[in-house]
């Protein structure tokens, strides 16, 4: 039996600076794909993936992440009133309940890897996950929930892997693969945004991961790197061999919604997604097509 996975972390703390001027006030992890805040949709693929525990890690300005977590009871009481129990389930239906939710905040901002070691008292000593939410995975099962069935499987480390266009390595941690599999690849070696020549592989780590908690070990001691930051790619390269180690080719569509691009490319793919309104934004599309 593998130790269940029952907390997450949330790394939310960064600035946001590709987002200016919107995330001048606004922290970059409430921006809305359709309707819904980015780190919403990280935090209900958790749910779904039988998280209890939800970690956030964030920096000053980040109060709106809280009250989002948090129940308003005016809005509430004013819906309830109106009788507007869609709008009312819209608010309420997802928010963990009292005491699950905890926040820590990385106050220097040395990167992801040291963000995560910000949470190591609050995540103790069992196995747990890590979502960024600028990664965006539209898909049936949840990207979380798929890899923590391949963990009952394997155990270990386990990110989420996908193969990226060569010239594109220089954005991502990358993979030396080992055995691949279909669905579950083997990590042999990982490093941090290298360039396409030097690259081992076109496999990327996406923001997922399932790791052991001995992970706070190694970032309390690999040095800053690339970026000049604490890497988290480089504290679990330093755990192949041991423990074990996969990649997990997930299903479903991974949006870049820390770019630009990326982001309006999400809020169309959602939107096409939804029932109520996927004739309408076709509508647009077509005729912004024209336009081209
Ligand atoms: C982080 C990780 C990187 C990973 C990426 C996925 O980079 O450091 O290994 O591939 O997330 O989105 P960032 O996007 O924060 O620069």
């Amino acid at each position: 039996m593998k130790r269940p996975i029952r907390k997450a972390v949330f790394p939310v703390g960064g600035l946001g600076t590709r987002f200016l001027p919107a995330t001048k006030a606004m922290p970059k992890e409430m921006l809305p794909v359709v309707d819904k805040p980015l780190i919403q949709y990280a935090v209900e693929e958790a749910q779904a993936a039988g998280i209890e525990e939800f970690i956030f890690v964030t920096g000053r300005g980040k109060q709106a992440i809280e009250d989002h977590f948090d129940r308003s009871y005016e809005l509430e009481s004013v819906l309830r009133e109106r009788e507007k129990r869609d709008l009312l389930e819209s608010i309420v239906g997802w928010v963990p309940k009292a005491g699950q939710v905890s926040y820590t905040r990385q106050m220097d901002p040395h990167g992801l890897g040291h963000a995560v070691r910000c949470a190591k008292a609050l995540v103790g000593d069992e196995p747990f996950a890590v979502l960024l939410a600028d990664d965006l995975i539209l898909s049936k099962e949840g990207c979380l929930a798929e890899m923590v069935e391949a963990y009952n499987d394997v155990g270990g480390n386990i990110i989420a892997a996908m193969d990226v266009p060569q010239e594109h390595t220089k954005r991502y941690g990358i993979v030396k693969p080992g055995k691949d599999g279909e669905r579950l690849v083997e990590v042999k070696g990982l490093v941090e945004k290298p360039a396409p020549a030097e690259a081992p592989s076109r496999t990327a780590v996406i923001g997922r991961y399932i790791l052991q908690p001995s992970v706070f070990d190694h970032l309390d001691q690999v040095p800053r790197g690339a970026g000049g930051e604490i890497q988290l790619t480089d504290a679990l390269a330093r755990m192949i061999g041991e423990v074990p180690f996969h990649g997990l080719r997930f299903s479903g569509t991974r949006y870049d919604c820390g770019d630009k691009v990326g982001f309006l490319h999400a809020n169309i793919a959602f939107a096409l997604a939804r029932s109520d309104m996927r004739g309408e934004v076709e509508a647009i599309l077509r005729d912004v097509n024209k336009q081209l």
